[in-house]
Parts: C-alpha cells; sequence; structure tokens
C-alpha cells in the first residue's frame, strides 16, 4: 500500500477500506508517513469528509494507539463532561462537585487552554500546591475519596491525537467536523465512564459558529460512540459563560455557585448536564423531575464539600471555598466603561477570550506560561441595558504592558444596539 494512492482516494471522493484508514494512520505514528502526505490527507478531508464507516475506523485506531484507562475499581456511576471550548467555561469546576454530593463520580481528562478558550487543568493550578493527578492510581486513589477523578492529558493516551492535531494546528485543517469528531471522540472512548455528555459550543467563542454545524458535530460525535451512553447539548457560545474569565477569578465564580449564587446561564448548563446524568443513571424518568435533588446539594452545603475535598486530596488548602484571598491577587483593576447607551446584543466571545489572553490569562502558544491571577469580569451580559459610560467591564492585572489593547478589544467585543435585546438562553438544545 501507497499513501499517496490513498491521498488520490480522498481527493477522488472515493471511500477509504478499513485496512487502508489502519495503515495511513498507523504508518504514520511510526514516522513511515511523513507530515507533508498527512497534511494532504488532511485537507482533502477537509473539503470531502468521511464517511460514517471510515469515521468510526479512524477514530478507532487514534483511540488504540495508546493506553484505554478503566475505571473498575472506582464504585459509582461515571460521568465523563467534555465541553468542545468556550471562553469563561467553568462547567467541569462546578458540575464535578454536584454529582458527586449526588452520588455520582466523574472520570475526565482534562486540558489546557490554548488560544482564546480556557482549560480546566489552568484554573485549578491557580490554587497553590494543587497538583493535577497523571496516572490512572493516582485518578483512582481521589476519586475514591470525593468522586472527582480528573486526569491531565498525558502522552500515552491516544497520541496519535497530539501528533495529528499538531499538524492540523499548522496546515489550516482544525475546523473539519470530522477531524473534530474524530480528535474528540478518540479521547473519550480510551477513558471508561457510564455516560459522555458532550457540551457542544455554539457561537463567535467556538469552533461551531452556526447551530446546524453544531449539530452535524454533535450527531456524528453520538454516531461513533454507538456502542457507548453519549448524549449532547449546544451551548451558546455567542457572550462568555458567566462574568469571569481568567483563571483565579474562574474558580471563585464556580465556588459562588456552589453557594448558589451562580450566574444563571452557567447554572443552566451545569442543571442540564446534572439532570441528563440522573437520567441516565436511571434516578429520574424525566429531565424536569431533578432540580429539586440538584438544588439541595447546592443548599446543604455538601457540593461545596466535594470540591472542598477534591482541592485538599490534590494538594491545595481546600480552606480557599471560604477564604477566597488563599488564591494569587492581581495587583491593579482597570475599569472599562461604555461608549454608548442602548441593549447589549452580542458579547464576542472569542475576541473577550483574547482580551483575556493578552493579559496573561491564556496561551498564544503551548509553550506560554499563564498569570493564574489576571482576568476580567464582564458587568453586562447580552439583553443588559447599558447607559453611557457606565462601566461594563474590569481588567485585573499585573503587567500593564497590553492592558490598554486589552480594553480596546473589549470595548469592541460588545454589541450595543438601540433596541431592547432578549436575553440569551444557554441550552439551545438537547440531543438525547
Ligand atoms: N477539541 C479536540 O480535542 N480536538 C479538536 O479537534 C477540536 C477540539
Amino acid at each position: 500500500m501507497r499513501a499517496v494512492d490513498l491521498i488520490e482516494k480522498k481527493r477522488n471522493k472515493e471511500e477509504l477500506s478499513k485496512e487502508e484508514i489502519s495503515f495511513l494512520l498507523n504508518e504514520y505514528l511510526k514516522g513511515n508517513v511523513p507530515d507533508y502526505q498527512m497534511s494532504a490527507f488532511l485537507m482533502a478531508t477537509y473539503f470531502n469528509d468521511m464517511t460514517a464507516g471510515e469515521l468510526l475506523e479512524f477514530t478507532t485506531i487514534m483511540r488504540d494507539s495508546g493506553d484505554i484507562v478503566k475505571f473498575d475499581d472506582v464504585d459509582k456511576f461515571l460521568v465523563d463532561k467534555h465541553s468542545t471550548g468556550g471562553v469563561g467555561d467553568k462547567v467541569t469546576v462546578v458540575l464535578a462537585p454536584i454529582l458527586s454530593a449526588l452520588g455520582m463520580g466523574t472520570t475526565k481528562l482534562s486540558g489546557k487552554g490554548l488560544g482564546h478558550t480556557g482549560g480546566t487543568i489552568d484554573k485549578f493550578e491557580s490554587i497553590e500546591g494543587f497538583r493535577f493527578s497523571n496516572t490512572r492510581e493516582e485518578v483512582v486513589s481521589i476519586a475514591n475519596k470525593t468522586g472527582i477523578g480528573l486526569m491531565g492529558y498525558s502522552d500515552k493516551i491516544v497520541p496519535l491525537d497530539k501528533k495529528l492535531y499538531s499538524l492540523r494546528d499548522v496546515t489550516g485543517t482544525v475546523p473539519s467536523i470530522p477531524l473534530i469528531a474524530s480528535s474528540i471522540m478518540s479521547k473519550k472512548l480510551a477513558i471508561q465512564s457510564d455516560i459522555i455528555i458532550l457540551d457542544v459550543k455554539v457561537g463567535d467563542g467556538a469552533f461551531m459558529k452556526d447551530i446546524n454545524q453544531a449539530k452535524e458535530l454533535a450527531k456524528r460525535m453520538i454516531e461513533i460512540g454507538s456502542g457507548r451512553q453519549v448524549k449532547a447539548v449546544l451551548s451558546n457560545m455567542d457572550e462568555p459563560l458567566g462574568y469571569a474569565i481568567g483563571n483565579a477569578n474562574e474558580i471563585v465564580e464556580a465556588i459562588e455557585t456552589l453557594k448558589g449564587n451562580g450566574p444563571e446561564d452557567l447554572n443552566e448548563v451545569v442543571y442540564t448536564i446534572a439532570l441528563l446524568s440522573l437520567k441516565a443513571k436511571g434516578e429520574i424518568k424525566d429531565l424536569s423531575e431533578g432540580k429539586k435533588k440538584i438544588d439541595e446539594v447546592i443548599n446543604n452545603g455538601s457540593a461545596l464539600e466535594k470540591l472542598s475535598q477534591f482541592i485538599t486530596e490534590s494538594g491545595g488548602n481546600g480552606n480557599l471555598v471560604n477564604d477566597y484571598s488563599l488564591l494569587p491577587q492581581p495587583k491593579e483593576v482597570m475599569e472599562v466603561l461604555s461608549a454608548k447607551e442602548g441593549y447589549v446584543s452580542k458579547i464576542k466571545a472569542e475576541e473577550i477570550g483574547k482580551a483575556a489572553m493578552i493579559i496573561g490569562a491564556g496561551r498564544a502558544t503551548k509553550e506560554d506560561l499563564i498569570d493564574h491571577a489576571v482576568g476580567i469580569k464582564i458587568l453586562k451580559k447580552v439583553g443588559d441595558k447599558v447607559n453611557k459610560n457606565e462601566k461594563i467591564a474590569e481588567i485585573y492585572y499585573n503587567d500593564s504592558k497590553n492592558v490598554e489593547d486589552s480594553k480596546n478589544m473589549l470595548l469592541d467585543a460588545y454589541v450595543i444596539q438601540e433596541e431592547k435585546v432578549e436575553k440569551q438562553k444557554a441550552i439551545l438544545e438537547i440531543i438525547e
């Protein structure tokens, strides 16, 4: 078999056999197919898509390129919630303790932020002493004590995705539905869980800019996972989730949500995913039934206690859930005032994510170091009325180098119009 023949087949919209896909991917992993040939194949895929059969085979070979992690020794109903990446997305930090307080467990891989999107690892690493587990044994030990099993990505799990993603990143082939679907699902299928819930973000700050694309991505990921229980929610990313964008400040917002003071949109996403989990576990028949159970673990403090335990077990000081001064603090605050009066119709989430990145809250490249103390707080959401010169955001920073640019990006991100605007729903669709 020759790689060039397989590239030509994909270019000509012919279907590749299982053997052909296996040859291409396995030889690429071994270094026998060079990057330039794989790049051509990825670009041909970008334009010509994959059939369902090709996609399943592609994903299976990616999954099997590394370790498969089993959690048979965690005696809980296990939920793996995955977000396709957003701005202000601290859902895992809130959801995992809630699921734990409800008697379930979380087992999932968590990532670092890149570009305008944040990552769960970075948010938790704002906590002094916190160490992300990298081995199965550590994750099992913490998950058995706290119900929360978050594991950092390692080179041993789906190494093929790492290699392919780096290539896609520099060849303009990231935003391809089959390539995103196989990349995400190969990692989901490499980790044992009882249900996979995909939070597919839609809008300005997401890979999927419109709802039809997002539906297609969700549908194809569910198809790939047909041997497992997979559900999806489509959630709005035409504004950041919640008010805090950064790292330490997102931990504070997550804690406040566990104390019952959460922003409406963050609550909506967290509750919906928790309800889907309760239903999958068989505790409720209909999504309308379980809200009280979730309210209870928030109101009685048990979900917050789970987060505190998880922080302590991971090497941090769990008391910080009641003492935010234990988190890194920024030195300076800059206020951002609205340039005009009207109603907020959109907050370009990607622009907000970049405004946070350039002051140090995120990374432009994988090698960049981040400053966990800095970030942005937006004070107005879509649908809110603003007056001219009213404060719409605050920038928390340590280094003033890019702060003016950050402010201008924030001003540009706020789209304000004269006519009244409806508040947006956070959950656009549930695909069960
Ligand atoms: N997240 C992934 O893990 N892979 C992609 O290709 C896109 C988002």
